[in-house]
């Protein structure tokens, strides 16, 4: 396995297996990694002849008071799990060397950026989307994995695929959850234990959600009201939305069916965390319900 810090040795690297005819895969992270981004990395493997994953606590997709400066970071750990997931290339780059002086996108070129976490974080898909496209600039892989934990993410840099034609095959891989449902994420590292004790309730609010949904409810109140009643409930948890979406439009509905995505955002102590359901569990496109397996 390969470290890359330089983007010009990147660029290079990647030029060099465009020339040998080698399918990239590319796994976009902040570190930190846990069982979740490791499961990405298993799905991109399948796809790919060379796997290389990025590690870049990217600054401009952190608002100000955001965690930016706490982010939990362990390059060492995240470097031996990268070699036992088979990956062939680690690119680390510096802030200075991704950012020399490129323009932010703005607000009203990004599709399905306004609603639910585009709200209570103005300017972090504007962030996304930046760094997304500057790593697809120099990665140029051939297929790119996401994972469903951050679906409004993963639509967004669908959309962005779609706009512009890139070449790029753009996969939404199953969120992978801890042994009593809470869904994986680096920011669980942040939690006391009474509440990461409590912050099962998300995924307990969704399974409400998912079990009311087959059992032949199609009213969005009705579900959104059961999956607040349930957040109430701990008083370690303050709710920031709890909305119901069309996947492919990701605007608000009324009526529950197959395309709905309920979301669902919450303060657990101080730590903003985020979950969601494909209420229908039907496969949308681009979109794999199974975990691979190593
Ligand atoms: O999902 C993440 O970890 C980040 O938003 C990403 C896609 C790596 C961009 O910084």
């Amino acid at each position: 396995m390969q470290i890359i810090s330089a983007v010009t040795e990147m660029r290079d690297a990647v030029e060099r297996l465009g020339l040998g005819g080698r399918r990239i895969g590319f796994v976009p992270t902040m570190g930190f990694l846990h069982e979740g981004h490791l499961s990405l990395m298993r799905h991109a493997r399948t796809r790919c002849d060379c796997l290389i994953a990025s590690i870049f606590v990217n600054p401009t997709q952190f608002g100000p008071g955001e965690d930016l400066d706490r982010y939990p970071r362990d390059f060492e750990r995240d470097s031996a799990l990268c070699s036992e997931a088979d990956v062939d290339i680690i690119f680390h780059p510096s802030a200075a060397d991704i950012y020399p002086d490129r323009q932010a996108p703005s607000a009203a070129e990004i599709p399905f950026a306004c609603g639910l976490c585009g709200v209570s974080r103005p300017g972090h898909f504007q962030g996304v989307v930046r760094i997304v496209t500057i790593l697809f600039d120099i990665v140029r892989p051939q297929v790119a994995v996401f994972g469903q934990k951050d679906a409004q993410q993963a639509r967004i840099i669908q959309q962005l695929q779609q706009d512009r034609g890139l070449a790029i095959e753009v996969l939404v891989a199953p969120t992978v959850r801890e042994k009593d449902g809470l869904a994986m994420s680096s920011r669980n590292a942040y939690l006391a234990p009474r509440e990461r004790e409590q912050a099962v309730c998300l995924s307990e609010a969704l399974d409400l959600a998912r079990s009311a949904y087959a059992q032949g409810e199609r009213s969005a109140e009705t579900v959104k009201r059961m999956v607040g009643e349930h957040l109430a409930g701990p008083d370690t948890i303050a709710v920031d939305y709890v909305e119901i979406v069309d996947w492919r439009t990701f605007k608000p509905v009324a009526d529950l069916d197959e395309w709905s995505l309920l979301a669902l955002a919450a303060v657990v102590g101080r730590t903003r965390l985020i979950d969601n359901v494909n209420l229908s569990g039907v496969e949308w496109p681009g979109f794999s319900l199974r975990s691979s397996t190593a």
